[in-house]
């Protein structure tokens, strides 16, 4: 996901010659790649500009995305601890347009306070501690794999050795090996993360990226670094303390997902397909003998029995990032390995607020990329979209992997099935209508709206009429008037209908208001 992320498609596209032509590729290596997974940086000190930079750019997301995630979640329960100005912890109901925004009447003119390009209002973050991602419940419950894809989540059961340890087991930091004499690369280190993973600067995306040391990039989240936390150091150290062990790291990184990162590289003879130990060195673990000696010292090791080669999938981007409620709408997902030999395929997993998984056959995949139906009857709502792959084949060892984690939303569309009016009040029956604020007078959102004329000829302009209920499919409102059309503005967007008059309420008196039209 980061290439996406982080950098604008320009860099995408160059991204793209650089693989192909191999030349900016840090091999050897370090620092390593910057291909899979988020950067390996420090984010502890983020900026809105940062935070718009991932969220908002416009070749991941729509920049509508960040009203509509968060409008998205009106009527559904507060999460408490919760980013909201007005929130009601520890005691919650539902998110309400109150909840987020503040109603200023301070001018004599009613208005919600402002905070576009204000994300650190709510979205707290203090410079050197976690960051809000980290803050998180997901995260200090120790799903880290709620948007992180190759790693293990600590709880989830998966393999760690328990045998006695061996000169081939890794060192968490620099090996005690040689230099790899299939590859030589003019420094030693074999046998330990560090030969491979360590701060330099990264060119392979085209752009020049900082990359930090891996105690630095995990120290840099902040996670139990700061009281108030509930996770602790003891999440990555022996005894808490910082000693360092690989098979604490391994309830992360164990066995499953370290066998099984892997990009592809410009091998000519396999491009544009990860194939197992067939690849350039230094494009990953798995890809090369010297891959294996960077973690085992030791190049006589064999695959036989291990899992390995699934390679875990990665997503770096969506067609779209939000798609309409009701509707059937095939995406494309664009990433990597998101099939591998005939043995591993891949669904869509999405996951609802709720923690509820609705799993989607693609109807195409390769490699790099499937498409995928979602459903017309999926509800409105944030959804974590991941690709998972499972063995489709009874040759290959268990498992399943699961990719990073991106943000699907379905929005409902503004539709008015019907407008009755009767003396000048509507009612208005349809969906999409959210909720509104009474009393805002600009800048709400929502309104109940009708064309009407103003001074001079074939001008016109918007009357509006005055809200007395409002619910998602109900509105009632006062136009003084059943003549012509009404519009209603949702957060979601709008939709315009004709009046139908209701009844046998429709006297003479009512067109007669109708043509004077209101105020
Ligand atoms: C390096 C890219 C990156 C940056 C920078 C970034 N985010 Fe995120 N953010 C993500 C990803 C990836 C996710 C997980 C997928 C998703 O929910 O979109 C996420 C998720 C979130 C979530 C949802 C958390 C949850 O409970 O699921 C919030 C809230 C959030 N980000 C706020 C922010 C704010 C505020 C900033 C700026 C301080 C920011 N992000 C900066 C990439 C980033
Ligand atoms: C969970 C918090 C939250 C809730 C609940 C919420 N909003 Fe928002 N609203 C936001 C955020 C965040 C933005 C975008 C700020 C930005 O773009 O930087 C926003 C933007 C807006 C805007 C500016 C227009 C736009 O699309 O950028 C309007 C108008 C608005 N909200 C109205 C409402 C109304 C009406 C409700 C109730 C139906 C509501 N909001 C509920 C957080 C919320
Ligand atoms: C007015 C307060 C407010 C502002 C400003 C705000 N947020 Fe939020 N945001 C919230 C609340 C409240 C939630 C819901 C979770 C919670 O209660 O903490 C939320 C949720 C989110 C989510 C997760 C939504 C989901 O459930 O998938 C993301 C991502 C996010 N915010 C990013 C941003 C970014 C980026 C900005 C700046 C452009 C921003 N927010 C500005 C209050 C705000
Ligand atoms: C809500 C989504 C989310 C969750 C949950 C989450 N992270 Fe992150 N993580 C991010 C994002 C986004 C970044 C980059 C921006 C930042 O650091 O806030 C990141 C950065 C990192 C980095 C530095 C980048 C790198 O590649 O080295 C590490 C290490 C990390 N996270 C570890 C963890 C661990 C450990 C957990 C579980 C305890 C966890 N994360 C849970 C979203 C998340
Ligand atoms: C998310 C995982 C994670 C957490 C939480 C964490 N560390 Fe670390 N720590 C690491 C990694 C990775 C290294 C680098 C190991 C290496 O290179 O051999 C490291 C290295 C260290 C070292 C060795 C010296 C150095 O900086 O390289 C000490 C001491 C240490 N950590 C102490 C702590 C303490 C104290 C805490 C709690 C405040 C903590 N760590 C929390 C992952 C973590
Ligand atoms: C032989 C070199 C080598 C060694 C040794 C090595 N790695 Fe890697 N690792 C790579 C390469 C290359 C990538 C792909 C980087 C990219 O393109 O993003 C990678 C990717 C990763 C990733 C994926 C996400 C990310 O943030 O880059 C993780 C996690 C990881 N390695 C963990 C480890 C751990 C833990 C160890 C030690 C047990 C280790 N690696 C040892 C070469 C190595
Ligand atoms: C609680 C989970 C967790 C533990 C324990 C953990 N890590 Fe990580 N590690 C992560 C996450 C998450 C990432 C970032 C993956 C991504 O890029 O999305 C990461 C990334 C890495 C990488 C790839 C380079 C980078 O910084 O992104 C290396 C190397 C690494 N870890 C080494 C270690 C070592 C050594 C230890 C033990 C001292 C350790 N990790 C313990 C979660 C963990
Ligand atoms: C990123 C580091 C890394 C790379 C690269 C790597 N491995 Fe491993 N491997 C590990 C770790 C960690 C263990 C567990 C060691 C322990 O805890 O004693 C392991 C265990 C093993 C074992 C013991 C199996 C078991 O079930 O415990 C074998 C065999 C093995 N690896 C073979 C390979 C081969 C072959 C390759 C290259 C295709 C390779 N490894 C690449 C990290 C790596």
């Amino acid at each position: 996901m980061k290439k996406k992320v982080l950098y604008t498609a320009i860099l995408a596209i160059i991204f793209a010659l650089a693989l192909a032509m191999g030349s900016l590729a840090n091999v050897p290596p370090p620092p390593v790649n910057q291909f899979i997974g988020i950067p390996d940086g420090v984010f502890n000190n983020l900026t809105v500009a940062d935070c718009e930079a991932c969220h908002t750019n416009p070749s991941i997301v729509k920049p509508g995305t960040i009203p509509d995630r968060h409008h998205l979640l009106v009527g559904t329960p507060v999460k408490c601890p919760s980013a909201a100005p007005n929130d009601i912890c520890p005691t919650p109901s539902n998110y309400e347009c109150l909840t987020c925004h503040t109603l200023d009447c301070s001018t004599g003119t009613c208005v919600f306070l402002q905070f576009k390009h204000a994300c650190l209002t709510c979205h707290t973050q203090v410079a050197g501690e976690a960051s809000v991602h980290h803050l998180t419940t997901k995260a200090q419950n120790e799903d880290c794999k709620a948007c992180h894809g190759p790693i293990d989540n600590p709880d989830d059961g998966h393999y760690i050795p328990t045998y006695s340890k061996t000169m081939i087991t890794p060192k968490t930091g620099i090996g005690n090996g040689g230099d790899d004499s299939a590859n030589p690369t003019g420094h030693t280190g074999q046998g330990g993360c560090v030969f491979c993973h360590n701060a330099g600067t990264d060119t392979s995306t085209g752009a020049n990226i900082q990359v930090y040391n891996n105690a630095d990039t995990h120290h840099g989240t902040g996670l139990g670094a700061t009281a108030g936390q509930t996770v602790t150091c003891g999440l990555c150290h022996e005894d808490g303390t910082g000693v360092l062990d690989i098979r604490i790291c391994e309830k992360c990184h164990g066995v499953k997902s370290l066998h099984n990162i892997q990009k592809d590289s410009p091998n000519p003879a396999n491009a544009g397909s990860i194939v197992v130990g067939q690849e350039n060195a230094y494009y990953g673990h798995i890809g090369n003998n010297s891959d294996c000696n960077g973690c085992h010292l030791n190049s006589s090791l064999s695959t036989g029995g291990l899992e390995i080669g699934a390679v875990i999938p990665e997503i770096s981007d969506l067609s779209t990032y939000s798609v309409y409620k009701g509707v059937n709408t095939t995406i494309t997902i664009i990433g990597s390995a998101l099939t591998s030999t005939s043995q591993f395929s891949s669904d869509v997993v999405l996951t609802d607020n709720d923690g509820f998984d609705i799993t989607l056959t693609p109807s195409t995949i390769t490699e790099s990329s499937m498409e995928v139906n979602i459903p017309a009857y999926i509800a409105e709502g944030n959804y974590d979209l991941r690709v998972v792959k499972n063995c489709i084949s009874t040759d290959c060892v268990n498992g399943s992997y699961t990719s990073n984690s991106v943000n699907l939303s379905v929005i409902p569309q503004v539709v008015i099935t019907s407008a009755q009016c009767s003396n000048g009040v509507v009612t208005i029956t349809g969906s999409g209508f959210s909720q509104h604020v009474d009393g805002v007078d600009v800048d709400s959102g929502t309104s109940v709206t009708m064309p009407g004329k103003a001074k001079g000829k074939n001008k016109t302009t918007t009357n509006t009429c005055a809200v007395n209920t409002w619910s998602d499919t109900q509105i009632t409102a006062d136009c003084g008037t059943c003549n012509g059309s009404v519009t209603v503005n949702s957060v979601f967007g709008s939709d315009e209908a004709n009046f139908v008059h209701s009844g046998n309420g429709s006297k003479g008196s009512k067109g007669t208001k109708g043509t004077k039209g209101n105020k």
